[in-house]
């Protein structure tokens, strides 16, 4: 009896403990929104974050590197609300533009919608670019197919939050091997979901094959990685 009491116990202490750390970091997502909300001021309502989208905090964070390094030119691997508030800190600052891989043609009408109700057109662009077989050093790979992607400069913002993870082993590796030369001197990268498994593996081959980055994980609520690159 006294055993099977002391089981009860401990187990409504994991409860709470579990309980308290959800409520931390649900605060910490309402505070980052907010926080965006008054840094982008939509003109009309945002579409949702978290699940299959990225995390306010991790929003935030993107916003902070759109306006504090001012890209000129953005690229993200994966288009939704990320691409809205990457336009939105454009616009603010008066210059950039943001280019969205998209591979599901549903999602990058959505996408592309979404940038024309808000009327971000002049800043933002989803481009359908469907997965198609690439070959890096010899093996085969799924990538956004690159035919409509003209690029006219250097990418200073590389944000990676696709392709989803089940089209592929470490899906998103092949993104540095790819445009790592289309990248400024000074380029950032964003990988989400850094506490994954597959993303940890895709930081350390990159930090093998390119001496000229350095990484850091950040304490987000899916972890996501920020990649410096540096002038040779
Ligand atoms: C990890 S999500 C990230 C999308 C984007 N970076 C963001 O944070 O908004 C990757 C993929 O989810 C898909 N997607 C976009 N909108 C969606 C929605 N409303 N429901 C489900 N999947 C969606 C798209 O195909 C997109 O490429």
């Amino acid at each position: 009896m006294k055993r099977a009491n002391e089981k009860n116990l401990n187990e409504l202490q994991r409860t709470r403990e579990e309980l308290k750390q959800t409520l931390k970091n649900d605060f910490r997502q309402v505070e980052a929104l907010m926080s965006l909300f008054f840094t982008t001021k939509p003109d009309v309502p945002l579409p949702n974050t978290r699940e299959w989208a990225a995390s306010p905090d991790l929003l935030k964070k993107i916003a902070e590197i759109v306006l504090t390094k001012k890209p000129e030119l953005v690229l993200e691997a994966s288009s939704g609300i990320s691409t809205l508030i990457i336009a939105y800190c454009l616009k603010q600052l008066g210059c950039g533009r943001v280019v969205s891989l998209e591979h599901d043609l549903k999602y990058a009408m959505i996408s592309q919608d979404l940038i024309l109700l808000h009327g971000l057109e002049k800043i933002a662009t989803v481009i359908y670019a469907p997965l198609e077989e690439v070959a890096i050093r010899e093996k085969q790979w799924l990538w956004y197919s690159m035919n409509k992607l003209k690029l006219d400069r250097p990418i200073d913002l590389f944000v990676i939050d696709g392709p989803p993870s089940l089209t592929q082993k470490l899906a998103r590796y092949p993104a540095l091997p790819l445009l790592f030369n289309d990248l400024s001197d000074n380029a950032t990268i964003i990988l989400d979901d850094g506490y994954r498994e597959d993303e940890n593996e895709i930081v350390e081959l990159w930090q093998q094959e390119f001496k000229q980055i350095t990484s850091e994980l950040l304490d987000l609520e899916k972890g996501a990685f920020i990649i410096s690159k540096h002038a040779a």
